[in-house]
């Protein structure tokens, strides 16, 4: 008989399942991480809108038994078996950057792939899209440390300059990627933000 397949079920997804990764997302982070080099072996991560967990697994191979990984989500718990590390499940709006920070010691890179329940309607959908990649900017310029990285979604659109633009503040470099694994009707995008400057 015929496996039952759905409509997402492409490439990427048949990949995923077969290297054991918790989504195809996995290969988003990687073709950004192989152009821009974010992880290095030591860092110490933060990953936004962690769940279902391919972001943290891909980082935690790259930061090795030297780093650390803490996820955050509002969905969960996501066990990883790594005991560096830690899940959080909280709204990112409900999170205290400066405790976090305390508590987990310098971050060297913020992930943020978080994505807002869509309703349909483009512009609400939009807009909601927009406070995340904000509250993730803003919580990337409390906790990074000098020279650290950001990845961050957003979404083509008005306001992706406008993003850019607060983002400039803080990175000396800045790019956008769209990744080869962005399904083909998403308009999403991801800001790269390399070398941010510690005020
Ligand atoms: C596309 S998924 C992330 C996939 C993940 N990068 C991976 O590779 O497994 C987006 C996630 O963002 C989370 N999210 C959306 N809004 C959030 C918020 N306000 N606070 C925390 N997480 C949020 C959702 O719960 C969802 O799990």
């Amino acid at each position: 008989m015929k496996a039952r397949t759905n409509r997402w079920d492409d490439h990427f997804a048949r990949q995923a399942r077969s290297e054991n990764w918790a989504a195809r997302s996995v290969y988003k982070l990687e073709e950004i991480d192989l152009r821009f080099k974010i992880l290095k072996q030591g860092d110490r991560v933060l990953d936004l809108g962690c769940f279902p967990g391919s972001w943290s697994q891909y980082a935690l191979k790259k930061v090795g038994s030297p780093g650390r990984v803490v996820g955050v989500d509002t969905r969960g718990p996501l066990e990883l078996p790594h005991e560096n590390f830690t899940f959080i499940k909280q709204d990112v709006f409900d999170l205290d950057p400066y405790r976090l920070a305390a508590e987990s010691g310098k971050v060297d890179v913020v992930l943020s792939d978080m994505a807002p329940s869509t309703t349909g309607i483009r512009n609400t959908d939009a807009a909601r899209s927009m406070e995340l990649a904000l509250r993730a900017l803003e919580i990337s310029m409390k906790v990074l440390s000098n020279r650290g990285r950001m990845v961050c979604k957003a979404f083509e659109g008005e306001d992706i300059g406008r993003l850019r633009n607060m983002a400039a503040a803080g990175f000396r470099d800045l790019r956008l990627l769209r990744p080869t694994a962005t399904r083909k009707r998403s308009r999403e995008l991801y800001l790269i933000g390399i070398n941010f400057i510690k005020s």
